[in-house]
């Protein structure tokens, strides 16, 4: 089974990035050939200094490995170093039709929030759709939020399959229901645009700060609150064990307990939880070759599989 995922540099990684995608995609370590990378040419639709993408782009790689990645297992690259699949996404454009990705939610989301409708943002899910169908993924491990994508992906597939013949593979994807939107420190989904992140690698006093202005209703220290609604009880829920967590809820519907306590016991676990991936990303920094070494690695890998796909489809198509 191959297994493929992406994650853009356009920002820096955060606990939702983690338990909607990062994690999943590590356990999946185990299941299957893995191949993943750093996709910085979509990032250029959103980031548009030079200086914050290359910056970005290693300290994803970095904070990706210190997460448990193990680049001996599969491959780690940058989506630049297979500069094939612009070609491949040319090509899926060319029967891409205008509806189905005029019905993209990401893209609406995007210009609903202000960016400029541009090409590029526009036919993003189609650079998307050709990074897994070039490595014929069969698993594709994302958050709930690139669901589409992976449909459109699979809808592209098909018709390349339908006007050449058996070119593509279908690929699936692995949403983990446990995680499907991590909430950010306002109660929306987490995310880098709605500025509600907590960060994996935040220093530990911004760490503390962000958790301390998680977002709660005015009910009083004494008085039963609800940990159904809480979005300090959903966070806990990614760290703690079940026996934590039901004591943090009963500790709720009793009363006697601020909202400022239990975010202190959510911060205390949230600290612990990333302190061996913490001390692992020191040791990584240490090593100057080793992010050079592992992205050589990836790209050979990943290339290999990028031209014999290609290949195969120059020649389905005509171009060969
Ligand atoms: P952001 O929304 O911060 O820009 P990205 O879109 O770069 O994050 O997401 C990278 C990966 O992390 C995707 O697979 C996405 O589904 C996942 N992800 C991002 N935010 C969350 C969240 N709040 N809950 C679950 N998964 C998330
Ligand atoms: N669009 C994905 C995101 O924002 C990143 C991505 C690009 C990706 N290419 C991919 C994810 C291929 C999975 C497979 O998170």
């Amino acid at each position: 089974m191959r297994i493929l995922s992406g994650i853009q540099p356009s920002g820096i990684l955060h606990i939702g990035n983690y338990f909607g995608m990062m994690k999943p995609a590590i356990a999946l370590q185990n299941e299957g050939e893995t191949f993943y990378f750093v996709a910085n040419y979509h990032a250029l639709t959103s980031l548009k200094d030079p200086k914050a993408v290359r910056e970005n782009s290693r300290r994803v790689v970095v904070d990706f490995l210190a997460c448990g990645l193990d680049p001996d297992r599969g491959a780690v690259f940058m989506q630049t170093d297979v500069p094939q699949v612009t070609e491949l996404a040319w090509i899926l454009s060319t029967v891409a039709p205008m509806g189905l990705l005029e019905r993209a939610h990401s893209y609406k989301d995007k210009i609903a929030r202000g960016m400029s409708p541009v090409v590029g943002l526009f036919s993003y899910p189609i650079l998307m759709a050709a990074d897994i169908l070039i490595y014929d993924s069969d698993v594709v491990p994302v958050g709930k939020d690139q669901k589409q994508h992976i449909e459109i992906t699979r809808d592209l597939a098909g018709k390349i399959n339908e006007t050449y013949g058996d070119v593509f593979k279908l690929p699936e994807p692995r949403i983990n229901p446990a995680t499907e939107v991590v909430p950010g420190i306002d109660g929306q989904k987490m995310s880098k645009s709605y500025h509600n992140t907590i960060d994996i690698f935040g220093d530990e006093k911004e760490v503390r700060k962000r958790v301390m202005s998680i977002v709660t209703d005015s009910t009083p220290v004494e008085a039963p609150k609800d940990p159904a609604r809480s979005t300090i009880t959903q966070l806990y829920s990614l760290f703690a064990s079940k026996e934590e967590l039901a004591e943090m809820h009963e500790r709720f519907k009793k009363g006697g307990t601020g909202y400022g306590d239990f975010k202190k016991q959510l911060f205390e676990k949230l600290w612990e939880y990333f302190a061996p991936m913490r001390k692992r990303r020191e040791e990584i920094l240490g090593d100057k070759l080793y992010i050079d070494n592992v992205l050589a690695r990836g790209a050979e890998r990943a290339n290999a599989i990028a031209d014999d796909v290609m290949t195969r489809v120059r020649g389905a198509v005509g171009l060969r």
